[in-house]
């Protein structure tokens, strides 16, 4: 008898949410993919950003966040904002406020059964303390603070959910979320 493989339940899709999508959530995108590129991960993912806010829609990420994160080696330039819709709360797995009125907003616009999809990035990162601030009134060593904030964050959860993917695939169910 052919056994089919278990349909994953694993998070493979994240939305990164902030107030504007310039600043915060597409570095966070543009950093995430590049931390899943290095270990051999960004197959099993999508990503993706977005602001609570429309005002910036269509406008590429600021030019601050652009230049942290090419420093770095990554280009987010491509990227063009846009504001949450109703859809993605049906299409992630995983959405990612960076602070915590971007967790509240998200939570009073989403429906029931995505509420518990709707996490503080830094807290699932393991740090609940924490939230990374906007830094779009401030100066270019905000945008540097933001980005060691992401990187670290990103690969604590990138860790956290390749313990999932491990555990899926040897067929151990999996308790880190
Ligand atoms: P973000 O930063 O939420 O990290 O994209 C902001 C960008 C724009 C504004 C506020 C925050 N704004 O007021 O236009």
């Amino acid at each position: 008898m052919r056994v089919e493989p278990q349909k994953s339940t694993l998070p493979r899709s994240v939305l990164f949410v902030c107030l504007g999508n310039i600043c915060r959530s597409p570095l966070a995108e543009g950093v995430f993919r590049e931390v899943l590129v290095t270990r051999g991960m960004e197959r099993n993912f999508l990503l993706d950003s977005a602001g609570t806010g429309g005002w910036h829609a269509g406008s590429a990420p600021d030019p601050r966040s652009i230049e942290i994160a090419a420093r770095h080696g990554i280009d987010i330039s491509g990227q063009k904002a846009r504001k949450v819709s109703r859809e993605d709360f049906a299409r992630f797995d995983l959405i990612f406020g960076m602070d915590r009125s971007n967790v509240a907003d998200l939570k009073a616009i989403a429906p029931e059964a995505a509420q518990g999809r709707i996490q503080l990035f830094l807290e699932f990162a393991g740090d609940p303390s924490r939230e990374v601030p906007d830094p779009y009134y401030g100066g270019p060593e905000g945008f540097a603070s933001v980005y060691r904030m992401i990187r670290e964050a990103s690969e604590a959860i990138a860790t956290r959910l390749d313990g999932r993917v491990a555990a899926s695939e040897s067929g151990h169910a999996s308790s880190t979320m």
